[in-house]
């Protein structure tokens, strides 16, 4: 178990290109198994869930090549359609290879998915989704058995906006026969370069960014050339990890449409944030402030992923703040840790209250999931002294080698295995 060393209290600024998106790159691995030649991927993130997801390719049959920031996959070969459980309870996105495996192959045999650190996380909208369209779906010793003769488009009604399974419907209705429409679908980013990338490999999809995607289904899909659109959740660490040590950063790669409400509260504690083409500079006052509300919610609502980020960066604004976390019900572990490191949070089921403090001091916390981890590094970054943050393998999940780009940044970061 891997955790790193951290010597507070060094400003993190300076220029900083922002790398391939996670949440975008995953579902379209997926997605490559539609594709019926070579697909080029290009500015994929280096980091543990993308090597666990080639791997996943690898392991169905999938020729991978990586070189540098580029993945050249050629899915012809597959000749398995099982996801095991320990990899679905891994890396929960693999759950998109349902979707995947069954536009391909009419049949997927995937592991239950179970919880995980930050919730319950059930897949029921994506499984009554399925067999509305034509899946049977058969459950057998933590395994789910599907199989589809017919994929037939649906008009389907989400009873939440769910990514993921707007994702895997998406991946099962290109390749249905006749039109799906999904209504109340997510409009994350992540979609739109799901369907992009869709699109690229030949198909027939309308409405994406929006609450309704008209998908008409195609007989079959091509390779294509695609690159990852930026990581909006790195860029928003960043920013969160400057603001609280008092750098300066200027980001590359960025688009400002995507990072509107975690630009919003950065401005309102204080921060000036100006934005040129795809650069974004910010400059933290003196001392930030609080005093506001903030509740998650799905896009364009504030992402439940900045939250950890954005708690960590309000334990050192001067006022109070209460954060809402509307869309999984155990993301709080985070607070607990920061408490130790000095922080004021008091929790009250899936509210947070959050009162600004002096400062941080160094100390040994635990994270336990990526974003959450990733909170409690910038807060050492910003904390007096030492500070030991175990749980690196999670924020590895996630970040790319995070040591080096807070280190290139001005910061004082080791990795130790
Ligand atoms: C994705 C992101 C994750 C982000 C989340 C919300 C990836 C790889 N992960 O996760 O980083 O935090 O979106 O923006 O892109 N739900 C159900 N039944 C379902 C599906 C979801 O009840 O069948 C609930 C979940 O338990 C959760 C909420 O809906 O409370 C949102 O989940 P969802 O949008 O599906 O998140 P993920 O796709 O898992």
């Amino acid at each position: 178990m891997g955790y790193y060393l951290v010597e507070g209290g060094k400003p993190i600024g300076g220029e900083f290109a922002v790398r391939g998106s996670k949440n975008a790159a995953l579902p379209i691995l997926a997605a490559t198994l539609l594709a019926e030649d070579e697909v080029v991927l290009e500015n994929c993130p280096m980091i543990r869930d993308f090597y666990l997801t080639l791997d996943i390719l690898r392991a169905l049959g999938c020729r991978v090549e990586l070189t540098g920031r580029t993945a050249v996959i050629d899915t012809r070969q597959i000749h398995d359609v099982k996801i095991r459980e320990e990899t679905v309870q891994k890396m929960r996105s693999s759950i998109l290879f349902l979707g995947a495996l069954l536009g391909r192959e009419k049949r997927a045999v995937l592991g239950h998915p179970g919880g995980c650190a930050i919730g319950k996380r059930p897949i029921d909208i994506h499984l009554s989704a399925f067999e509305k369209m034509g899946v049977e779906i058969q459950e057998e010793e933590g395994l789910f058995y599907c199989s589809a003769p017919h994929i037939l488009g649906y008009q389907i009604y989400l009873k939440y906006p769910s990514v993921g399974a707007t994702e895997n419907i998406l991946l099962l209705a290109v390749k249905a026969e006749g039109v799906t429409v999904i209504h109340n679908a997510a409009r994350e980013p992540e979609i739109v370069a799901l369907v992009r990338f869709l699109r690229a490999c030949g198909a027939e999809i309308y409405g994406e960014g929006t609450p309704s995607i008209m998908i008409e289904g195609v007989k079959s899909l091509h390779g294509a050339y695609f690159s990852i659109p930026f990581d909006r959740i790195e860029a928003g660490t960043f920013l969160c990890a400057s603001a609280m040590t008092g750098g300066e950063l200027c980001l590359s790669g960025v688009e400002k449409d995507d990072m509107e409400t975690t630009i919003d509260v950065l401005e309102k504690t204080g921060c000036r944030l100006t934005f040129a083409s795809d650069r974004l500079w910010m400059k933290p006052p003196k001392k930030l402030k609080s005093d506001f509300s903030l509740t998650t919610g799905p896009f364009p609502g504030f992402p439940t992923d900045m939250q950890p980020l954005i708690m960590s960066l309000l334990t050192l604004a001067k006022g109070t703040c209460m954060i809402s976390e509307t869309v999984f019900e155990a993301r709080f572990r985070h607070a607990e840790e920061l408490c130790r490191m000095g922080a004021d949070i008091t929790i009250a089921d899936r509210v947070a209250q959050i009162k600004g403090c002096e400062g941080l001091i160094g100390a040994e916390v635990f994270g336990t999931d990526l974003r959450g981890g990733a909170a409690l590094l910038i807060a050492a970054l910003a904390a007096e002294g030492k500070s030991v943050i175990h749980g690196a393998e999670y924020v590895e999940r996630g970040y790319e080698k995070i040591e080096h780009a807070f280190s290139f940044l001005g910061g004082s970061v080791r990795l130790m295995e």
